[in-house]
């Protein structure tokens, strides 16, 4: 079966030595991502973030020299809008919100919400899209998202021609929270969260390598991702979250987290995708619509997926990768 090279509008690669492996593994199965920025240190100016495109482009080259990085730079209250030109002029489509303390590497995200509106409304005029983790800090963790919903709600009423995508959505709250809301308002759903729910966190044991943020929620919250990915609805495409930890940074006290599924990624969707008998909305979900809502054109190039068992491995570059150990039905070609 043929399928339009996908995009993720989501992913992590981290910085230094790790990083080259982690760039082959997404860059096997997607020709364009968006590269978070919550590396150590964050990505917020012009010169870092171009550096770190080059190293990303000399790292994906042996295996895709046409992969494109889409960056993006951490959010904050002290950007001019020179600043955001010469980000643009590097590479970068959009900048990212982390509400301060609530995932990896965002001890210096948002803790004061009106301090940012000057910088997204510069975003706004500018046409940079404002990806948004959506957790509310200091709510109980499995209310953190529902509880965000309202600052979505605001800015996309302040902010109308700004794109806003509410990224990794994990409850059936947001999910419809971003049907109501007017069409510049998109989201990204993980195929974590399209899996599974915290039963698979901690229902039985403690499975460290799911542990992630936004937690993976109730059964009906998974539905609805689940529907509403299925259902050929636009505002709804593919952003992995692949995020990747060394073993022993999840295997330990206070573990981080973080599921890296960009090994599988693919596989795994295809996998839901036929079982839900949704496989004609596949292509749109990871190729079409979130290419149309970035303003960037669909891809015309293809890859192959097979139906072909292989058995993921338990260890891919030193981190336990979603599915790790499980016999998948469908390969990549
Ligand atoms: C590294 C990671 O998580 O991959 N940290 C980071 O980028 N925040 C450190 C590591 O786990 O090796
Ligand atoms: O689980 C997560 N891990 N969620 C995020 O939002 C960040 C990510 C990471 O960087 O590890
Ligand atoms: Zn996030
Ligand atoms: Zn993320």
């Amino acid at each position: 079966m043929f399928l339009p090279l996908p995009d993720d509008f989501h992913a992590h690669l981290r910085q230094g030595e790790l990083m080259p492996g982690y760039v082959r593994d997404l860059v096997a199965q997607f020709g364009r991502a968006i590269i978070m920025p919550n590396t150590v240190p964050a990505m917020t100016s012009a010169k870092a973030i171009a550096d770190y495109k080059k190293q990303i482009l000399e790292a994906a080259a042996p295996v895709r020299p046409d992969f494109e990085p889409l960056m993006t730079f951490k959010l904050n209250p002290n950007y001019t809008e020179q600043d955001l030109k010469d980000m643009m002029a590097v590479g970068v489509v959009a900048g990212k919100y982390y509400p301060a303390g609530v995932t990896t590497n965002s001890q210096d995200g948002i803790s004061d919400f009106e301090a940012v509106f000057p910088v997204v409304a510069m975003m706004e005029k500018l046409g940079l899209v404002l990806c948004v983790h959506g957790e509310e800090p200091g709510e109980f963790c499995l209310d953190r998202e529902p509880a965000f919903i309202k600052r979505v709600e605001t800015l996309a009423e302040k902010f109308p021609k700004l794109r806003i995508v509410f990224e990794h959505l994990s409850s059936a709250k947001s999910v419809e929270a971003v049907k109501r809301l007017p069409a510049n308002v998109a989201a990204t759903f993980t195929v974590h969260h399209l899996m599974m729910t915290l039963d698979d966190i901690v229902g039985d044991a403690l499975r460290p390598h799911h542990f992630c943020k936004p937690l993976p929620k109730r059964p009906e919250d998974r539905k609805a991702i689940r529907e509403a990915a299925f259902s050929g609805n636009p505002k709804f495409f593919l952003g992995t979250d692949s995020a990747p930890h060394q073993q022993g940074k999840k295997e330990c006290p206070c573990g981080a987290a973080g599921v890296y599924s960009a090994p599988v990624a693919i596989p795994l969707l295809v996998q839901e995708f036929d079982r839900a008998d949704a496989l004609d909305k596949l292509p749109n979900f990871i190729a079409g619509f979130g290419a149309d809502f970035y303003h960037l054109p669909r891809t015309t190039k293809q890859i192959e997926v097979v139906k072909e068992s292989w058995t993921v491995p338990a260890v891919v570059n030193g981190v336990v990768p979603l599915a790790a150990g499980q016999t998948l039905e469908w390969k990549l070609k």
